[in-house]
């Protein structure tokens, strides 16, 4: 029965005609940073679904509101901050009884601080603790605060079928790992969410399939280092090397991962992220140029352009390394799209290293790119160095790589005009009712008048037109 009603609220219909039963309590969900945490939220929601617990949108009917935070930067922390503050000022004023939780990174941060200190929440969870949230809000129904911040080795969630909230019915994310082990200096992910550990590929494999089942035509392959993927069986992955021959040829890497995705779904697009450059194998990218369905595009965060920084962050690779990297993806597939992460003013950096990353993008010359000023964050190795570059220096240093990027974005942008792409149809223009919206498969957004087609479709494209972040063109 319960299984039914998840089947139910995967259609979407079927969400409303809950969410309007009184019998039912009804949680409102946000979420904040990365894919990998909106993907949670849906492993919350199909959690609490099981317990009899229904969606809403409305703020106003919760009884249940969850945060799910992201604690990448400070400047992530302080708005959800004020997002806690916010609800907490509703719960006193007009909803004593909405329970208030905080979610994800954040919570596994900063812990019972939360609870202790500044008292704006009723219930602290962390990334790999969502079985335990019937419980929690049980207590917390019991009058007391509740918290579970326990980081495990082994939970993958991946007995548990996400429900898929408020997407577009036709890109869904299904996430491989959970976790990272590769400790760059400025991160604080590898505290949040712990060691690194890959989800059993058969659960994969069907998840994608129930994804086909539902209409998808999408995935994206989530985790916070893709490349590093390994199933052998289960058990961490530092044991690996110590286990038999047999075990070690029937493990399943991330390029075989891949294939066996591309190959049990041959109708669906598969996409992945994100890249570690100092795990990512010529397998994996021989497999991407081998498979049609596999999307041309790799987001592969660089960080830094001078390997003296890059040594600092301690990435594993040098810019020589990364490269090579580089000029093997595009040997092997000339057309692929390549985004990336940037960091300006990380400890220490000088004009000299500010310079590499400026003529490494030259080098590259990506498609799209996600630039930050460095954000020192607590108990991180890099948190015991100096955060020696001054405000306004990360800021022009930043300023001139956005404008690089931009300016690439735009060349990239303008060499598709007058090639013809396949679009997903992801539904219509944010912009006008008369326009729809899709991807090609280098991940290039493209807008096109609308004609006899729906969302979910396939449709050749014509580009004729575009901007740094947008290719127009016709269907035909
Ligand atoms: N400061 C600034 N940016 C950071 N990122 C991760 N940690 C920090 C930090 N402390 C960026 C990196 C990463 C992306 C998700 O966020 O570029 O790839
Ligand atoms: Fe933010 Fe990183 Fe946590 Fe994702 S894993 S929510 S980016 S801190």
């Amino acid at each position: 029965m319960e299984e039914k009603v998840i089947e139910e609220i995967r259609q979407g219909e079927a969400l409303e005609l809950i969410a309007s039963s009184n019998s039912r309590r009804k949680m409102y969900i946000e979420s904040y940073g990365c894919q990998m945490n909106f993907s949670d939220s849906e492993i919350v929601a199909s959690i609490l679904i099981k317990e009899g617990f229904s969606t809403t949108q409305n703020i106003n009917e919760a009884d249940l509101v969850f945060v799910n935070t992201c604690s990448i930067r400070e400047k992530a922390e302080q708005t959800i901050r004020k997002r806690l503050e916010f609800y907490n000022s509703i719960k006193k004023k007009e909803n004593q009884k909405m329970i208030v939780g905080v979610l994800g990174c954040m919570a596994e941060r900063l812990k019972s601080k939360f609870l202790e200190e500044e008292k704006l929440v009723d219930i602290v969870i962390g990334p790999d603790a969502y079985r335990d949230l019937p419980n929690l809000i049980k207590e917390v129904d019991g009058g007391k605060k509740a918290v579970n911040v326990i980081l495990s080795k082994e939970e993958t969630y991946a007995d548990i079928s996400p429900v898929r909230l408020g997407g577009n019915g036709v890109t869904a994310f299904v996430s491989i790992t959970r976790g990272c082990d590769n400790m760059c200096t400025f991160c604080v992910v590898p505290y949040t969410r712990g060691r690194e550990r890959s989800r059993d590929p058969k659960s994969i494999v069907n998840e994608c399939k129930q994804l086909i089942i539902d209409g998808y035509k999408e995935v994206t392959l989530l985790g916070q280092n893709v490349d590093s993927y390994l199933w052998y069986g289960g058990g961490p992955k530092k044991d690996f090397k110590k286990t038999d021959e047999k075990t070690k040829k029937n493990s399943i890497n991330f390029a075989k991962l891949l294939e066996k995705v591309a190959i049990n779904c041959p109708n669906l697009r598969i996409r992945f992220s994100t890249s570690n450059p100092q795990d990512m194998t010529l397998d994996v990218i021989q497999t991407m140029s081998k498979y049609s369905n596999i999307c041309k595009y790799i987001h592969l965060p660089v960080q830094s352009g001078s390997s003296r920084i890059l040594k600092l962050m301690r990435r594993g690779y040098n810019r020589e390394e990364y490269i090579k990297l580089i000029d093997n993806i595009k040997n092997i597939m000339p057309e692929c799209a390549i985004s990336m992460d940037m960091i300006s003013g990380f400890c220490t950096e000088s004009e000299e290293d500010h310079q590499a990353t400026l003529s490494l993008m030259d080098y590259v010359k990506y498609e799209y790119g996600y630039m930050f000023k460095y954000s020192e964050r607590p108990n991180t190795p890099a948190a015991r160095m100096k955060d020696d570059i001054p405000e306004n220096i990360k800021q022009r240093r930043l300023s001139e790589i956005i404008e690089k990027q931009m300016s690439h974005s735009l060349i990239k942008n303008q060499e598709k005009i007058g090639k013809t792409y396949e679009v997903l149809i992801e539904g219509t223009s944010k912009k006008s009712d008369n326009h729809f919206y899709g991807r090609t498969t280098h991940n290039s957004t493209v807008v096109f008048p609308k004609k006899d087609h729906k969302k979910g479709d396939l449709v050749m494209v014509k580009i004729n037109e575009c901007t740094a972040a947008t290719l127009k063109g016709k269907s035909i």
